[in-house]
């Protein structure tokens, strides 16, 4: 029976985080459980920086944006001996097991010290959506609201001035967000990797709206694809539409996580340390049709989370 679990947040930080990391820390106490807030992500388990849990710990985070426990990139967790480092310092304080909430990056390590001897969980924490086999992540719920907030009060000025505005938003190696913000606000365009990107087909796009007699366009477009300044430009020069370009950046990482988000989370972080009550490890937590359960990590990074192509074919029948 595991007497004492560590929680750490790592990676890129997400809304809701602090809503597992409480709810971890109240099912280990309500159970008997000692815990312990690692701090730093991984480089904060291999220098020991570790804060006993109390009741009082978790206390008015449930409702925070970002981690309390903070979260950092720490590449030197790759190599063996620093992640061996890492467990000395858990066995220093008696640590026996770990719930690791995080992004696939995040999921490597947790399956690297799982196969040294240290049960992991790890909970899917990153606004990208990008994990296969869950149904959401935490934190992608709330990013997404910030998304269609920010797309909203863009329409208004593109609408007003008769523009294209074109919003870039984050998403890494997944264009879900980009997708589901792109149907709520009903954008003109949606550009993901998983989509596609091809500037002529976006200018011939563009121009069609405009010969329609349609006044304004949103574009909304996943980082790392193009220059939305440089396209911005191009698309002004070709289609007629005056265009702005905006990259909304690291405001959507920030913010009172979503009521979905918080429930996710919950949920996400008491069945974690049931999976370690139950001497599991290498397993992640994932929502699946709605129902809370844990997958191996190893099958889960085996694969690339697939975009719902439906979404955005609806998306574009209601241009
Ligand atoms: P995310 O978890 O959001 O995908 P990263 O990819 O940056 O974010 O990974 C977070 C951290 O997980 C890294 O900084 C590193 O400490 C750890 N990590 C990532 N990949 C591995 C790996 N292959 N082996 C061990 N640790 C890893
Ligand atoms: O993984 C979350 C994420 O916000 C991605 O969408 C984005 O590409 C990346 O992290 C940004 O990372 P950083 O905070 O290190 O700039």
């Amino acid at each position: 029976m595991v007497r004492c679990i560590g929680v750490l947040t790592s990676g890129g930080d997400a809304p809701g985080m602090n809503a597992a990391v409480r709810a971890v820390a109240r099912t280990c106490l309500n159970r008997g459980i000692e815990v312990y807030g690692v701090q730093l992500g991984y480089k904060g388990l291999y220098e020991g920086q570790f804060i006993k849990f109390d009741r009082n710990s978790t206390r008015n985070i449930i409702n925070l944006g970002g981690t309390i426990l903070k979260s950092a990139r720490f590449p030197e967790f790759k190599d063996p001996e620093n992640r061996k480092k890492a467990i000395e310092q858990m066995k220093k304080v008696g640590m026996e097991a770990l719930v690791v909430i995080g992004g696939d990056g995040s999921y490597a390590g947790a399956l690297k010290l799982t196969e040294m001897g240290i049960n992991c969980i790890g909970i899917p924490g990153t606004i990208d959506n990008d994990i296969p086999d869950t149904d959401f992540t935490i934190g992608f719920d709330t990013a997404l609201n910030t998304i269609v907030d920010a797309l909203d009060r863009l329409r208004d000025t593109s609408s007003s001035h008769q523009r294209c505005t074109i919003l870039e938003v984050m998403g890494r190696g997944c264009g879900d967000l980009a997708i589901h913000a792109g149907i709520a606000n009903g954008a003109e365009m949606i550009i993901t990797t998983e989509v596609g990107y091809d500037e002529d087909k976006v200018i011939e796009r563009l121009k069609e709206s405009k010969a329609s007699d349609k006044k304004h366009a949103i574009v909304v477009i996943t980082e790392n694809i193009t220059d939305v300044h440089a396209l911005a430009k191009k698309v002004e020069a070709e289609t007629g539409f005056e265009t702005r370009a905006n990259v909304l950046g690291h405001m959507q990482r920030g913010g009172r996580p979503s009521a979905r988000d918080r429930v996710l989370a919950s949920r996400m972080g008491i069945y974690a340390v049931e999976l370690l009550e139950a001497d599991e490890g290498g397993l992640c937590v994932s929502e699946v049709n709605g129902k809370i359960t844990g997958l191996p990590i190893a099958d889960v990074l085996a694969h690339k989370r697939k975009i719902d192509f439906g979404i955005y074919e609806d998306a574009m029948k209601l241009r």
